[in-house]
């Protein structure tokens, strides 16, 4: 109705009906300033995130079944409208919606592509809270990412792999998919027994029934979607509490067990490190998922309690625990920016292995700084990847560590640390651009830092003087 009546002649008089019976169902007549957007406008994920409204909290219930592989589930989003709402989007890619509601009435919808098109009977005005459920079920798969990676729910042999950057979300759970869109989770997996479900947060139920045991976790404070994971397996589980009052849960595949050890207990006190450096700890709980899983290819800094592919080394743990201030609580407001929460990990390693008896930073940087000037490492500006195909390519991470170790050697390692805390101090739980962290490093340290920012983040190839 509402693209109609963007149409000019004819197409008018069969519209009016429309727009009259809406305005007798007190909708108010359709326009097209009423429709959300399908994407929240991310040029590099142009349909990730919808526009139109905000969500507040997940509420989702999920039913894995581990021999069939099948997912029978229920999404509840608590919702706010940003503009008056005739139609809205969520992303949701595959599986089968069987019904949903707004407000429990029940509401049509259709599938277009990764976007779940939902026109609720009534629109929504500007400003009204509203309630949206979702009930789907099918068997999940992966989506693959333009840098080949498999990206969302990843089956195993004993449950499923999930993680989700920068898109695998909609693989899963019709959501508000893009990092700019945080809320917080309550998510509750029911599987058979003897299998584990590890999601964020806190677990705050667990029972057994009929052969199959539901864990309920819940993640209260901001969470981006890609964050979010509902990982199935076999594990061995730990759970203690720091003497920071931090709840640890680790869960690890037996079969990575004894390699996984002695880098596992190193945790509260790589986090006690962490949060010297870069400020407490965001959340009330962390911990470790290790699920042996070798053709995902990598590591996730999934909120609280980052996914392992495999047993992590030390720097592994260490990176995916520094995302936790940088990329988790301080999100992205564009993937472009992804140099923000890569770069600022990989620093964290290398000041990691300084701290404790290894190369320094310095030495790091030299080493990169020697390569040729053809090595990948130079292939493009930090802050420019260019598409969502290089965002996870070696330039982010070891040439935006290489543009924060210049920003240290200009400003001194006390100013330095000072803005990395306040940026993780006044972001927390929100998202920043990278001309906001330049911004807030000039005004630290009172220096004029453009030639510098411009060279390591903005200039492509080799920067000629180290
Ligand atoms: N953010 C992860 C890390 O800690 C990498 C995720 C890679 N994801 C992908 N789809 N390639 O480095
Ligand atoms: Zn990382």
């Amino acid at each position: 109705v509402t693209r109609t009546t963007l149409l000019p002649g004819p197409a008018v008089a069969t519209v009016v009906p429309f727009a009259l019976a809406a305005l007798l169902a007190g909708a108010g007549p359709a326009a097209a300033g009423t429709v959300g957007a399908a994407g929240a406008g991310d040029p590099y994920f142009p349909l990730e995130g919808n526009g139109g409204y905000d969500v507040r909290h997940y509420d989702l219930t999920l039913g894995y079944d581990t021999g069939s592989g099948r997912l029978d589930a229920t999404a509840v989003l608590s919702a706010r409208a940003t503009q008056r709402l005739s139609r809205f989007d969520l992303d949701l890619k595959g599986l089968k919606v069987t019904g949903v509601t707004v407000d429990h009435v029940k509401t049509s919808f259709r599938r277009d592509g990764q976007e779940l098109v939902v026109t609720p009977r009534r629109a929504l005005a500007r400003g009204q809270a509203f309630r949206i459920a979702v009930a789907y079920q099918g068997k999940p798969g992966p989506v693959t990412d333009p840098d080949g990676s498999p990206d969302g729910w990843i089956p195993t042999d004993d449950g499923a792999f999930v993680a989700n950057e920068p898109q695998g979300a909609m693989t899963w759970f019709p959501s508000e998919s893009h990092p700019t869109d945080k809320a917080s989770y309550d998510i509750t997996i029911t599987v058979p027994q003897g299998r584990t479900a590890v999601s964020n947060g806190v677990l705050v139920g667990r029972r057994t029934v009929h052969g199959h045991t539901t864990f309920h976790w819940r993640q209260s404070e901001p969470m981006a979607a890609y964050l979010a994971t509902a990982t199935v397996g076999t594990f061995d589980v730990e759970s203690y509490t720091t003497r920071d009052g931090i709840k640890v849960y680790n869960a690890v595949d037996p079969r990575e067990a004894s390699a996984a050890a002695p880098v596992l207990k190193e945790l509260p006190s790589v986090l006690a490190w962490e949060s010297k450096l870069f400020g407490p700890y965001p959340f009330r709980a962390a911990g470790s998922i290790v699920d042996r899983a070798p053709h995902v290819g990598y590591a996730l800094e999934t909120q609280t309690r980052p996914v392992y592919d495999r047993a992590p080394s030390l720097g592994t743990l260490v990176h995916e625990n520094a995302h936790q201030w940088f990329g988790d609580s301080v999100s992205l407001t564009r993937w472009q920016d992804i140099w923000l929460n890569e770069g600022f990990a990989t620093y964290a390693e290398w000041l990691y292995n300084e701290q404790h008896g290894g190369r320094t930073a310095q030495q790091t940087f030299d080493a990169l700084y020697a390569r040729p000037a053809s090595d990948d490492v130079w292939s493009f500006p930090p802050a420019d990847p260019g598409s969502g195909a290089h965002i996870f390519d070696s330039p982010v991470y070891d040439r935006g560590a290489m543009a924060l170790h210049k920003l240290r050697t200009a400003v001194g390692d006390a100013t330095f640390l000072r803005i990395l805390r306040t940026w993780a101090a006044e972001n927390r739980g929100g998202h920043g651009t990278t001309a906001q962290f330049t911004g807030l490093a000039e005004r630290l340290s009172g220096k004029h830092l453009d030639a510098l920012f411009h060279t390591w983040l903005d200039t492509a190839g080799k920067p000629s003087m180290p």
